[in-house]
């Protein structure tokens, strides 16, 4: 496994459209752990093929439910009328943030890392997730849906981080 670069605001790779998998090859799969090997050390939710620079419909999530999700080929489909609004970051957008308003639920539909098809209900911050990093897939930043201006991220917010793990590895 590796860390894997991520993109940043700016770079063109981001407003692009994704192209749908075929087959999950064992290249796809080292991609794969190397997202979530890269999301981890960035501390963020979700991570999009796309932020590290690769064109395919894939994201993968851990919001700390105690689940991972890996999302080929997804669609995300609101359920209901009901909304959330709320605070929205990026690893692509670093240090800022955004109100975004999202549904508050949604179905998903998707292939696993085995190419197995399945779906899912997702309430709350993990509907968020998914929407979010599905608008990744289809050349969308959150930050051309915040309402309100992109505000920098304050040390209050940081304090919901856990730093110790870090501190222990250097
Ligand atoms: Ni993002």
């Amino acid at each position: 496994m590796a860390l894997r670069t991520i993109r940043v605001i700016g770079d063109p790779i981001l407003e692009k459209e994704c192209k749908p998998i075929k087959a999950v090859s064992d290249r796809t799969k080292e991609l794969i752990m190397d997202m979530f090997e890269t999301m981890y050390d960035a501390n963020g939710v979700g991570l999009a093929a796309p932020q590290v620079g690769i064109l395919r419909q894939l994201f993968v999530v851990d919001i700390g439910d105690g689940k991972r999700y890996v999302c080929i080929n997804p669609t995300v489909t609101a359920i209901g009328e009901e909304e959330q609004t709320g605070e929205e970051g990026c690893l692509s957008v670093p240090g800022k943030e955004g109100v975004v308003t999202r549904p508050m639920k949604v179905h998903v539909k998707a292939y696993d890392i085995n190419m197995e098809p399945y779906e899912f209900d997702a309430e709350g911050l993990l509907a968020r997730a998914m929407a979010h990093e599905n608008d990744h897939l289809h050349g969308v930043l959150y930050t051309t849906k915040v309402e309100g201006e992109l505000e920098d991220v304050t040390y209050e917010n940081l304090e919901e981080y856990d730093f110790d793990e870090e501190e222990e590895e250097a």
